[in-house]
Order: structure tokens, then sequence, then C-alpha cells
């Protein structure tokens, strides 16, 4: 079935990573400063330990956002654990970890609060969407705002649509392709996430008239939110909270 444009309704702001500015990105007190801030949706980044374990972490490797070295993916949940993924961000975070995305589940769930997932392209495809569906199946409900995950990856999309259909699905594209319509359809999307650079008010038109959402990355700037919004696009991933207020706020 194709996906229309009601079946999914999104805020203007979605916190990106939580909320990097107030806190370190992708740990809980970067969730618990965007839900203080009004967040209604907040995207997060997941890739699975060694282990098997869905974690939270944007990088290839650990160096930026921890004090780790090497690749995340060959990493064992028990020494991830251990890594402080705060002191980079501000001394005040030490110690702060790298969370596991069953623990941000249960705080959405408990604010009531939707979650956009992005699955990381892996080489393990299967573990890390099989991984990322058990914790929702575990800790989410349908009378919660509805999940939506994402990816780079038309593998995780595809697998993700076949292990768990009714899960929302958006496809994060790297740049503009002429054809992202039918990629879209093919994985049956409700949404395309692409970087605010490439878009256009026609091209947001032809994405939005074939009954797709669009999604921009990363927009911190209102003036540029607000041209976005008027040209079509549906929501903005974005590290600034004050847009939260500004055009979600009640
Ligand atoms: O999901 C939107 C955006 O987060 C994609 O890019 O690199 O920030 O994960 P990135
Ligand atoms: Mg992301």
């Amino acid at each position: 079935m194709i996906a229309q444009l009601s079946d999914f309704i999104f805020p203007k702001v979605i916190a990106h990573r939580g909320a990097p500015c107030l806190a370190p990105e992708n740990t809980t007190p970067a969730l618990m400063a965007a839900i203080d801030a009004g967040a209604l949706y907040i995207e997060t980044d997941v890739q699975l330990a060694s282990t098997g374990e869905a974690c939270l972490f944007h990088d290839d490797n650990l160096e930026r956002t921890s004090n780790g070295r090497g690749n995340f993916e060959v990493q064992r949940w028990q020494d991830i654990q251990q890594l402080d993924a705060g002191s980079w961000f501000d001394a005040g975070f030490k110690d702060t970890r790298i969370p596991l995305l069953a623990e941000w589940l249960q705080v959405a769930a408990q604010h009531r609060v939707g979650l956009n997932i992005e699955i990381k392209p892996s080489q393990q495809t299967q573990a890390v969407v099989d991984a990322t569906h058990a914790v929702i199946d575990q800790y989410w409900s349908e009378e919660l705002p509805p999940l939506i995950i994402s990816s780079k990856s038309k593998q995780v999309l595809h697998y993700s649509a076949k292990i768990a259909p009714t899960v929302a699905r958006g496809w994060v594209c790297t740049r503009w392709y002429f054809f992202g319509v039918k990629t879209l359809r093919q994985l049956g999307c409700v949404s395309l996430h692409i970087k605010h650079d490439f878009l256009s008010a026609s091209r947001i038109k032809a994405v939005r008239d074939a009954g797709f959402h669009v999604l921009a990355y990363t927009v911190n700037d209102q003036a540029r939110a607000q041209q976005l919004f008027d040209w079509g696009v549906s929501a903005i991933f974005s590290d600034n909270m004050r847009l939260i207020t500004k055009f979600d706020g009640a």
C-alpha cells in the first residue's frame, strides 16, 4: 500500500539526537533536556554492540563523543557501558553513559513523546533491525505516539518492513535522487528525510504530491525553518530547542 501524508502526523520540530546543545548527544540527559524543552518527537541513532544490544550512538567511531577508541560495532556492551560519554561535552556531564535503546524507550514512553529511531547502516542488518524491534515490542504500545524507524540503508528499511510492517518507516537520503519517490514506494515509507540544502519548493511539492512527507535535517535557523515549512516540509530535525517553542508551542 502506498503511504499517504495523512497516515502519520509529525510535529514541526523533531529534536535531533536529543537536545545536543544542552547535553551530550544521544544520552539520557539529552533526552530529558529535549523533553523539558517541550519536544514532542525526538530523533536518535541506533547501532548494535558486538554482543547484540541496540545502543544509541551516532558516529562509526568512539573518539568524538566518548573516551573510548575504535569502531563502535566491534565493542562489547560490557565495555561500552564503562565509557564516559559526557566529559567531551562538558565536565559537568562526566561519566554520562551511552544508553541502550531500551532505556530511551522507557523514558520516552513515560513522558509520552514519540521517537524517530534512525538505524545506522551496518554489516549486521538483520541483527540490528531484530534487536531494535524486540525492544520496541517490549517497551512501546499502541496508545503511545507512533514510532518511526528511519535509515540511510535500504536493506534496513526493507527488512524492517518485512518483520514489522506496521511500524512507520522513513528513508534518510544523503542527496537528491530524481527517482527517490519510487524508492519510497518500494520501501513502504511515509517520509523522505533529507539534508535541507538539497530542497527546493518544487522538489518538496513533487514528493508531497506523491503522498510522502518531507523531513529536513539539520535546521537550526528560524528563518530557514520557516522557509522550509512554507515550501511544504512537514518537520525539521533541529539541535535548537528554541524552535520547538516557536513552531510547536501551545
Ligand atoms: O535522521 C536525520 C539525521 O539525524 C540524519 O543524519 O548524521 O545526523 O544521523 P545524522
Ligand atoms: Mg540521526
